[in-house]
């Protein structure tokens, strides 16, 4: 494992959604530098082959080695699901990979114990069901409901939230009667935390909305300082890089991670 305190988190999504977790990071751990990596030629991942998902984590981890990334956080719930094993066993002893959904699967099992939870994604995290056999393995009694929702990445993507057409789609999903009765409902994406105030709105407070962010960020900063990680440096350098760019990106970067976000060009697509 590369021991260096200063050397940069390595964190990837298909785009920009993995921003929402980056920002919970550089708030909670100011003094990290981070290589983030946007694989927009790709996106959306959700809609991908599990096959196809693993090529791409493959090549996106390749870039944050070289790097140099102490950790790497597989900032994506489609890439967490179909990629994991994999990136991992590549990375090998080089860097500790983390996911976004064993923390949450983690809080969830600790915290929901005999109760009905939902959980929205993309179809790709759904369909692979890794959040139910995961669950089942740390909390059996735990009901898992689940609901594909692939209308709200792009919805995101093109600006629609918090407006009349998003407050219509978010209450056409949420009305499935999967979900009904629920006491918490998992945010099962990385570009969910931007539409998790209109969720809440749904159900009046009344179901805990829960988003990976916070819970990824602070797992993150639990192992680093576990294992004297922790980066000293007062020079901290974050770089954000993506496979593809167009100028609605850049504009849409600075609403996910809450500040002006600089996306520099780094093809490694032939
Ligand atoms: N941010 C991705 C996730 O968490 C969704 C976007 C995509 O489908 O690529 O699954």
């Amino acid at each position: 494992m590369n021991k260096d305190n200063s050397a940069p988190i390595g964190i990837f999504d298909s785009g920009i959604g993995g921003l929402t977790v980056a920002h919970k990071v550089k708030e909670l751990m100011p003094d990290e530098s981070m290589v983030y990596f946007g694989d927009i030629a790709h996106l959306p991942y959700g809609d991908k082959s599990a096959a196809a998902i693993q090529a791409y984590s493959i090549k996106v981890t390749d870039v944050l080695l070289q790097q140099g990334c102490k950790l790497i956080l597989i900032a994506c719930n489609s890439a967490s699901s179909a990629a994991f094993d994999l990136v991992r066993e590549y990375v090998g002893s080089k860097a500790k990979v983390f996911n976004v959904i064993d923390p949450v699967v983690e809080y969830v099992a600790k915290n929901y114990s005999n109760q009905k939870v939902g959980l929205i994604g993309t179809k790709q995290t759904v369909n692979s069901n890794v959040y139910e056999s995961k669950l089942k393995q740390l909390n059996p009694i735990i009901e898992l409901k689940s609901l594909a929702t692939p209308l709200l990445v792009p919805m995101i993507e093109e600006g629609f939230f918090e407006n009349r057409i998003s407050h219509d789609i978010i209450e056409a999903y949420l009305h499935n009667e999967e979900l009904e009765a629920i006491e918490a409902l998992i945010l099962g994406c990385t570009h969910y935390p931007l539409i998790k105030q209109e969720i809440s709105n749904f159900y009046n407070g009344g179901v805990d909305v829960l988003d990976s962010a916070t819970i990824v960020a602070r797992k993150l900063q639990q192992f680093l300082k576990e294992h004297d990680l922790l980066s000293e440096s007062k020079i901290r350098k974050d770089r954000f890089l993506v496979s593809d760019i167009t100028a609605s990106f850049e504009a849409s970067a600075k609403i996910f991670f809450h500040e002006e976000v600089h996306l520099e060009k780094f093809p490694i697509w032939d």
